[in-house]
């Protein structure tokens, strides 16, 4: 074969050998970078999505402690078969504040991109306790610890970093957090909370105790998710 006896060339001169190194790694570099140049047009502009309110933002702490992405995905590919049983395909948008995403790799239990608003709110936190007394065949772990009161001492300095990389939370959302963080959790005025973070899952969730637990939080996030966006009349558009 002719292209061999050009391979012994380069393998036999340092220079020419570098220069064909440098040539490879610069097409390998241009093949990565170039798609990021369009990423703008990647992301949909979605109608909806918003940051997670303080409430949530502490469940979604808790999930990743927890490590719940060692068993559950939320990614609903764009699949016949995922579409059937999750609903609409996940869209870029939906995780564009989530640090980390939570995708995930493992499926051990469901997707849960969608599971807010699937099950009512003492399923969950039974679910939560112990899984097996709504699912009999269920091996997920109970979590009936999360019965004890949630810290949330750090809630405004989480989220200020949340917006140092890039979450549009604004002065007043931080100033009012854990105000918002109280009335989602219990029954106090929530019409600002609902102005900043439409469609919040409002109310106590752990009835247990009257404080507000690991519970209240993670529930809160699960409730939440995949009901952002209306999919009745979601339009993608590119962002400009
Ligand atoms: C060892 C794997 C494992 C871990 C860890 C795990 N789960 Fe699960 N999960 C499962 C399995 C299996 C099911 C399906 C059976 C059931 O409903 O209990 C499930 C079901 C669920 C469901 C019901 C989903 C549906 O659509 O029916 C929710 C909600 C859920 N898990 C939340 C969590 C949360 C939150 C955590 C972390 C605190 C977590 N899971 C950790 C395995 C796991």
């Amino acid at each position: 074969m002719s292209f061999l006896k050009h391979h012994a060339k380069f393998e036999t001169n340092v220079l020419l050998l570098m220069v064909g190194i440098l040539v490879t790694v610069i097409i390998g570099g241009i093949v990565e970078i170039v798609p990021l140049f369009t990423i703008q047009e990647t992301i949909e502009n979605v109608q909806g999505i918003r940051p997670y309110s303080p409430l949530e933002q502490a469940g979604r702490d808790i999930y990743v402690r927890e490590g719940c992405y060692v068993c559950h995905s939320q990614m609903i590919r764009p699949f016949r078969d995922e579409v059937e049983r999750y609903g609409h395909y996940s869209l870029a948008a939906e995780s564009m504040y989530d640090h980390p995403f939570q995708w995930g790799s493992k499926r051990i239990g469901p997707d849960l991109a969608r599971v807010g608003g699937k099950y009512s709110n003492d399923w969950h936190v039974r679910h939560l306790a112990n899984p097996r007394d709504v699912v009999p065949e269920s091996i997920m772990p109970g979590y009936g610890f999360m019965h004890r009161a949630l810290a949330y001492d750090d809630v405004e300095a989480r989220m200020k970093v949340l917006r140092l990389v890039g979450v549009p939370y604004t002065e007043d959302d931080i100033a009012n957090a854990k105000a918002d963080l109280a009335a989602q959790a219990g029954d106090a005025n929530t019409e600002a909370l609902l102005q900043r973070y439409p469609k919040a899952s409002i109310g106590k969730k752990d009835r247990t105790t009257d404080q507000v637990t690991e519970m209240d939080a993670l529930v809160a996030y699960l409730q939440v998710l995949g009901t952002m966006v209306d999919f009745s009349t979601m339009k993608p558009e590119a962002i400009r």
